[in-house]
């Protein structure tokens, strides 16, 4: 039977004690994390959410007393009474904030027992993940999850002050709501009440947001879960937590310098750590060009080169041909990685490069007095010249080349420059480092719907230079949309806005919605911008994501309490699972067998 805390109260947290507390009598509580029986004397460290304090036992103390401690096995929650004292020199340990003290235990209580738990209580565990989210309650113990939790709380916290100092009120919006396009599929909820007819869980209050503003709150913010059914990453869960943010009467260097300036003050006020700013504004195709990425990284270099203009009429055809195709040529001078790299290493990137569509990957080592490489054959001196030239080519180089539709060289050229950089150690983890992507295209064509897609979302403005091309070249329009990216992260999102209904009519129509279609999905919001509506925009960042950066976590899971795997199910509680047929019947629901 376990005991009850009746008439016990707790004093202390473990790690609040200090040697200024030696000679009181405390009484503290928690998990015992390890038992050591020397002889005479039992020690027993014990652990809450603060940190590990020392117990000891004596035989001394009473046989009663001690017999009981004997029991404790690990993670039996106890409670106990005694005294503060200094701990003999031999036995400091500098490494935990209570080193120099210890509790003499005068009273015991075995609060609850526990089985052994599957697995130990520690940090940078190795445990596999699958035991380790079944076990999560366990899991969570560790010190490291549980200052994971800790600073995304304080996240959350310093974001509350900060958009509330700034004028932002936070409203919440509706969970069971209508389809909000972000691109991802809707998790739906089927209503009792209306038979047949269904809820859709948000993939992002946007709509919602947009409306408030017409309703004249100025600026809103939220701490707010969003849905998307999506193939799952290490950086995407099925729910996660935006930081959502809309502000009237902006325009985008009004929504980068408010956010700017909370991530600055986030950073000091939860690691201590200066973040340079202003960041770094980088259009989207500079992005594109430089790094071959809408989310670069830019810790370190390995930019990328354009040789389309030296190539063009050269003898080689997968050259000629992708620029003459609307395509390009474009370089990575690895610097001093021809000395470093072997020709498996080599065959090894261009394998790596074919994951990302390209179809091949050229490349010239340059060595002191001579090039190795399987295509400066096709090529005459000149065009040797220049491409080395403009590639910085010296001696050591490897220069790697794709040559294919831009989408194709960008992508391809992009990830090989990440994998150069892991491959030569290039990344310095401790470094924070944040840019703004802008000028966005407005929209994207998608191949397989063979029409245009929002390449942020329906609502987002065209830039106002390129108004001129709306109706007639809507591919050449800019949008008035930004990333913030970190360390090579898009940790956040947003937009100045449509506020016009005719405009709003004019994407639409380029989106493949009819008037009829719109107005059935987006009926309600073209009827509120019929009532006067501010110039607006805003911004969501990825929590998450922002929060798995600060703790230098490889898995946005790593800082969610309950988070669900791969396959988009939890494995602690098993959902999602089957339901009673009662509950089936009441919603009007048959269900189908799936081979
Ligand atoms: P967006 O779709 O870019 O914009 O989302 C904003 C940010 O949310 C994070 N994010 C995710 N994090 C974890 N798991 C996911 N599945 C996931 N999907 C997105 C990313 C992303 O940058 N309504 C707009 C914002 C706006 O325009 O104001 C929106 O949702 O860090
Ligand atoms: P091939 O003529 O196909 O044997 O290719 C000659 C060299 O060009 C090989 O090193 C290929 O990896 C490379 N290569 C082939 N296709 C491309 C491409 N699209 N871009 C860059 N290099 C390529």
């Amino acid at each position: 039977m376990s005991e009850s805390m009746y008439g016990l109260k707790r004093t202390h947290m473990c790690t609040q004690l200090t040697v200024d507390n030696i000679g009181q009598r405390v009484t503290v509580m928690g998990w015992a994390q390890k038992r050591r029986d020397l002889g005479g004397v039992i020690f027993v460290d014990l652990r809450d959410r603060s940190g590990l304090l020392q117990v000891v036992f004596s035989v001394e103390a009473g046989e009663e007393l001690f017999k009981k401690a004997e029991t404790i096995r690990n993670e039996f929650v106890i409670a106990l009474t005694g005294e503060v004292i200094k701990r003999s020199d031999e036995t400091v340990n500098p490494n935990i904030p209570t080193g120099e003290i210890e509790i003499v235990a005068s009273e015991l209580r075995i609060l609850s027992r526990a089985e052994t738990p599957p697995f130990y209580i520690e940090e940078n565990s190795d445990v596999n993940e699958a035991t380790r989210l079944k076990y999560r309650y366990v899991d969570l113990r560790r010190p490291d999850m549980q200052k994971n939790l800790m600073l995304r709380h304080r996240v959350s916290k310093i974001a509350r002050d900060y958009y509330d100092e700034k004028g932002f009120l936070e409203i919440e919006t509706p969970m069971l709501t209508k389809s909000t396009p972000e691109g991802a599929r809707d998790y739906l909820v089927p209503s009792r009440v209306h038979s047949g007819e269904f809820f859709a869980l948000p993939q992002s209050p946007q709509l919602f947001k947009q409306l408030l503003m017409v309703s004249g709150f100025d600026r809103y913010f939220q701490i707010v879960k969003c849905f998307r059914d999506e193939d799952l990453r290490a950086d995407r869960q099925p729910e996660f937590t935006q930081i959502d943010l809309e502000m009237s009467f902006v325009n985008v260097e009004d929504v980068l310098e408010v956010n700017e300036s909370f991530i600055v003050k986030l950073f000091k006020e939860a690691l201590g750590v200066d973040i340079e700013s202003p960041f770094v504004r980088m259009p989207y195709k500079e992005a594109m060009e430089r790094f071959g990425s809408d989310k670069p990284d830019i810790r370190f270099g390995l930019e990328l080169v354009d040789l389309s203009h030296i190539v063009e009429n050269c003898g080689f055809k997968v050259f000629s041909d992708a620029v003459k195709k609307g395509g390009s040529v474009r370089a990575i001078n690895a610097k001093e990685c021809g000395k470093k790299f072997s020709r498996r290493e080599i065959d090894a990137l261009v394998e790596h490069v074919k994951i990302y569509k390209a179809k091949g990957m050229a490349w010239i080592v340059v060595e002191e007095n001579e090039l190795k490489s399987p295509i400066t054959k096709f090529f005459n001196e000149d065009e040797i010249k220049n491409i080395l030239d403009t590639v910085k080519a010296e001696p050591g180089d490897l220069i790697c080349f794709i040559a294919d539709k831009n989408e194709v060289v960008f992508s391809a050229l992009g990830e090989l420059r990440l994998e150069l950089a892991r491959k030569l150690d290039l990344i310095n983890k401790d470094q924070f480092k944040f840019l703004w992507v802008t000028e966005f295209p407005l929209l994207e064509y998608d191949e397989e719907e063979k029409r245009y897609v929002a390449k942020h979302h329906p609502f987002t403005s065209p830039m106002d230079e390129d108004m001129e091309y709306i109706e007639t070249q809507p591919d050449k329009v800019r949008a008035k949309a930004y990333d913030i990216i970190l360390n090579g992260n898009e940790i956040g999102g947003g937009s100045i806005r449509i506020h016009d209904q005719n405009l709003q009519t004019i994407m639409f129509k380029h989106l493949g919605f009819n008037e009829e279609s719109a107005k059935e999905r987006f009926g309600f919001l073209l009827e509120a911008f019929k009532y006067g509506t501010p110039p607006h925009g805003g911004l969501a960042f990825g929590l998450d994501r922002l929060v798995m950066l600060m703790t230098g976590s490889s898995s946005i899971r790593d800082v969610i309490a309950f988070p669900k795997v791969q396959n988009a199910s939890c494995l602690m509680t098993n959902a999602p699972n089957v339901v009673d047929l009662k509950q089936l019947e009441e919603l009007h629901i048959k269900l189908e067998e799936v081979e």
